[in-house]
This record gives structure tokens, C-alpha cells and sequence, in this order.
């Protein structure tokens, strides 16, 4: 019987209630398994600034190093709440940034999913989408532009300035490159590297450090692709992807775009791996306009805990099952209010019912 710790940090606006279903998932997967899951609720956010004064207590450090996984709900409110906070205690610069530092969680897996059955959540024509889409996005998620030296003052005209820094060494982009490459050999052997190396040097470092770990994976095929180019493709034909890695800003960006073709940032769960920490954590934000009012879906949260299954207990199956269990319920025809428009011919379900359901199908797989 394996026993592992979980830091639960619930976030804001929405985070609660769709942590909430997360749990109900966890514990099933507990009964029907030989583990044990200590679940740790502990203050992070911006509601945690609110309460104790930091957006990442130290007590919450506490639990979260000495967890074997942590799942991560949105955090952030809105731009006017966020601005009773200070600018660096604001929980995206004061917590999250913090946290990915803590553990160097390099690499950031955002899958862009949506089974042919359900094309009809994306706001693509359906003679586009095909057989449904399909993507491993894998961003750098600790180098770059948010990593980077930030410096701000007066130049020597009397004029406001701002000078950020895009950094990264050649071991940054090697070990995430290495887990593209691992990645798309489990997949279909294509990697698209995103870069724009017409413009920027890093990119062309990125570029040339690419070059030297594919000699280890010869069997892949690398697609290089400019960044800008791949957000048209990503509309016009996502079906050309299959696995995508890129630098940390590209996939901030790109992986808002791919929630965009799947039709809601709510069908984007994450992964974010360390070499020795992971957290998992929904794409999207806190979506404070929605909050308390039990109609976000939870299945970004969900897909975090499926991810979690595979990549920190090495549970793989049984995360399958919760994948599988949570597009049942889609296909059985129930949605929540934030993922689908009144009259479009599903039946209209609260977060905690969709979460039920999915309980439901996965005690029945
Ligand atoms: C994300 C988010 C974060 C990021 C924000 C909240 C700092 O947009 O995880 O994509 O930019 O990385
Ligand atoms: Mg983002």
C-alpha cells in the first residue's frame, strides 16, 4: 500500500468549488486502489493574502515541500480587487512564480483534447477539426521573459523605462527538450519546436540546442515552426500537431489559443514537472464573475488529478479511466452553464453534479 501527501491549494474565485470535485475523484480513486491519499488544504492566492498577509505563506511552503504532489486551483481576481494587493504580493508574481521557482518545475504539459464526439464545444467547423484534436503542448515554464531581470526607473532623458530580460542557457533548453523528445516518441514521432529565430537570438539558441538532442532521438521528426505562423495553423489545421514544444512565453500564449480551438480554457488541465516536484494545476484562471454560483465545470481539474495519477503515482490506467469518465458525461449529453449555451441540446448540470457524474461513470469503469 503506497501513502502519498497532496498538498491541495485551492486558489481563488472558483478554485474551491472546482477543487471540491477533484476531490470526490480522489478519494474513489483511493477506494479503489491499494493508496492512501493525506489531503492537505492550505491557503495560497490572493485569498490567502487576504487572510494572512502573504499570497504563499510560509505554512503553506511547509506543506507544499513536503508533499509528494500538489494540486493547484486558479488563482487571481479581478483588476480591481487585484489592485488592494500589492504589485508583488499580487498571487501570480507573489505565489505561482514563486512556487514554479521553489521546485524548478521546467516542464509544463498542456494537452489540447477533444475527442471527435465532441467537436461540437469548438468554435471551429467541424470539416476542419476532423477526427478531433489532439496536441501535447509542452511549455518551458521556469526560463524566459517571466524569469527574466525586470528593471524599471528613468533614462537619462527624463523618461519613464522598462527593460526585461529574456535569459535562458543551454542546459534550460536541453533538459525540457529532452522531455519534448521523450514526449513525441510516445506519441507520433512529430515534434513541431516553436521558435521565432528570424528575430530573437534565444530562439536561435533554442534552435540550436534542439538540433544537437535530436541526434539522440533520430527516429523523431522535428517541424520547425515560427510562432506566429503556428497560431494560424493552430486554427486553420490543428490536426497537423501533434506533439509542441516551445519557450515560456510562446506557451503561455499558444496554450490560451489552444483552449481557445477547443472552445473553453475550461478543458485545459496542466502538468508542471520538476525533477523532483510536480504540480498540477487547471490552465485557466480563477473566473471570479462565476464564482460561488456552482456552474464552472470542473473537468480541468479533474484532467490535473488524471495527470497527477500518470506522472506522480504512476497510475496510469487508472488516470485513462478518469479521462474516459470525465468525456462520458460529455457524451452523455450533460454540460455546465460556463462550457455550453442555453438550447444547444445538452442538459445543463451544476459543478458538483457534473463532478458526481463523473464519480458515477468512473465506479462503473
Ligand atoms: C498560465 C497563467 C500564468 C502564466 C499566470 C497566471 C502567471 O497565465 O499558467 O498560463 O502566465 O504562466
Ligand atoms: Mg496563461
Amino acid at each position: 500500500m503506497s501513502t502519498y501527501k497532496i498538498a491541495l491549494l485551492d486558489g481563488d474565485g472558483i478554485g474551491p468549488e472546482i477543487m471540491a470535485e477533484a476531490v470526490k475523484i480522489l478519494k474513489l480513486v483511493e477506494e479503489r486502489n491499494d493508496v492512501i491519499f493525506d489531503l492537505v488544504h492550505t491557503p495560497f492566492g490572493a485569498s490567502a493574502w487576504f487572510e494572512t498577509g502573504s499570497s504563499y505563506p510560509d505554512e503553506s511552503k511547509k506543506v507544499t515541500d513536503e508533499a509528494d504532489a500538489i494540486l493547484k486551483g486558479p488563482i487571481g481576481l479581478s483588476h480591481e480587487e487585484s489592485k488592494k494587493i500589492p504589485v508583488d504580493e499580487q498571487p501570480e508574481r507573489g505565489a505561482l512564480l514563486p512556487m514554479r521557482r521553489r521546485y524548478n518545475t521546467y516542464a509544463n504539459f498542456r494537452p489540447v483534447y477533444l475527442p471527435k464526439g465532441l467537436v461540437h464545444f469548438s468554435p471551429l467547423k467541424p470539416e476542419v477539426i476532423g477526427d478531433g484534436i489532439d496536441i501535447m503542448m509542452i511549455r518551458e515554464l521556469v526560463g524566459g521573459l517571466y524569469f527574466g531581470n525586470k528593471e524599471t526607473g528613468i533614462n537619462e532623458d527624463g523618461r519613464r523605462y522598462v527593460n526585461e530580460s529574456l535569459e535562458y542557457n543551454e542546459d534550460q533548453i536541453k533538459r525540457i527538450m529532452k522531455v519534448a523528445f521523450k514526449t513525441a516518441m510516445k506519441r507520433k514521432k512529430v515534434l513541431h519546436n516553436i521558435h521565432k529565430s528570424n528575430v530573437l537570438k534565444s530562439s536561435v539558441l533554442w534552435n540550436e540546442v534542439m538540433e544537437e538532442v535530436h541526434a539522440d532521438f533520430p527516429e523523431v521528426e522535428v517541424v520547425n515552426i515560427l510562432v506566429d505562423a503556428a497560431a494560424t495553423y493552430l486554427c486553420l489545421n490543428p490536426d497537423m500537431f501533434d506533439t509542441m514544444v516551445m519557450e515560456n512565453m510562446f506557451g503561455d500564449i499558444l496554450s490560451d489559443q489552444g483552449g481557445g480551438i477547443l472552445g473553453s480554457l475550461g478543458l485545459m488541465p496542466s502538468a508542471c514537472v520538476g525533477d523532483k516536484k510536480a504540480y498540477y494545476e487547471p490552465s485557466h484562471g480563477s473566473a471570479p464573475d462565476i464564482a460561488g454560483k456552482n456552474i464552472a465545470n470542473p473537468y480541468s481539474m479533474i484532467g490535473s488529478v488524471a495527470m497527477m495519477l500518470d506522472i506522480s503515482f504512476d497510475m496510469e490506467e487508472e488516470s485513462k479511466k478518469v479521462w474516459n469518465a470525465m468525456q462520458s458525461v460529455f457524451a452523455d449529453g450533460f454540460s455546465t452553464p460556463d462550457l455550453s449555451k442555453e438550447g444547444s441540446g445538452v442538459t445543463m448540470i451544476s459543478t458538483s453534479d457534473f463532478g458526481s457524474k463523473v464519480a458515477e461513470a468512473l465506479s462503473k469503469i
